[in-house]
């Protein structure tokens, strides 16, 4: 199995770093294969240009999509599983991977006559400051996973796991406790995609 990670920290000194490393440690001790965009890292562009948008908004299947958004749907097609990694900012992805949804689910790729590939699995490991429970009694949790699974996913791809590592702020002491534990599960997940 050949997975694509979708990785966005903007810092290597994070906890999301260490989740990123345990799950790849998983994924080739199992035998099998990633490949990796590192959005900060590539420094990928996540504002959609006028011309982007009016492809989009005109339901276009005009060639001409620009090469940085046709590698990342070329990674996509290549792969067998995806799986994203960032932390919660404002109950959402960071505004660098909204952009990159933006951009790379294209009218024609993601959406409309699609080419995009049906991806057998997906995986989203997300980081949260604040704990689970919180996050579920507000609702908040809920509201994370209908935009990712609900709408970004959906269809395209079978099966999906949403795994949220909560309690992880700076400022709790849980976030200690939490560490080693957490990274066990991120390198399982791994193991068995
Ligand atoms: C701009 C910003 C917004 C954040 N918003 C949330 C939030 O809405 N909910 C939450 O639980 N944590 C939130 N956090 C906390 C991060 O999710 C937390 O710092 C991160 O998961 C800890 O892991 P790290 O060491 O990888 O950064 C936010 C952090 C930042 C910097």
């Amino acid at each position: 199995m050949k997975v694509f990670i979708v990785y966005c920290h903007p810092s290597e000194d994070s906890f999301t770093r260490n989740v990123r490393d345990s799950f790849i440690k998983g994924i080739v001790d199992s035998g099998n294969e990633y490949v990796i965009s590192d959005l900060y890292k590539m420094n990928f562009r996540t504002d959609m240009s006028e011309k982007e948008y009016l492809r989009d908004s005109n339901y276009s299947t005009e060639p001409g999509l620009e090469s940085d958004v046709l590698a990342e749907q070329e990674k996509i097609n290549s792969a067998d599983a995806i799986a994203f990694i960032y932390p919660v900012f404002w109950t959402e992805a960071p505004a660098k991977l909204v952009g990159w949804f933006d951009r790379v689910w294209s009218y024609g790729f993601a959406y409309g006559n699609k080419t995009m590939k049906v991806l057998d699995k997906a995986i989203i490991l997300c980081t949260a400051g604040k704990n689970t429970e919180y996050l579920e009694e507000l609702g908040l949790l809920g509201s994370m996973k209908k935009v990712m699974l609900g709408d970004r996913l959906y269809n395209r791809v079978k099966e999906s796991d949403f795994v949220v590592f909560g309690g992880m702020s700076k400022a709790l002491k849980l976030r200690h406790t939490n560490w080693d534990k957490y990274l066990k599960i991120a390198y399982r997940k791994g193991y068995t995609l």
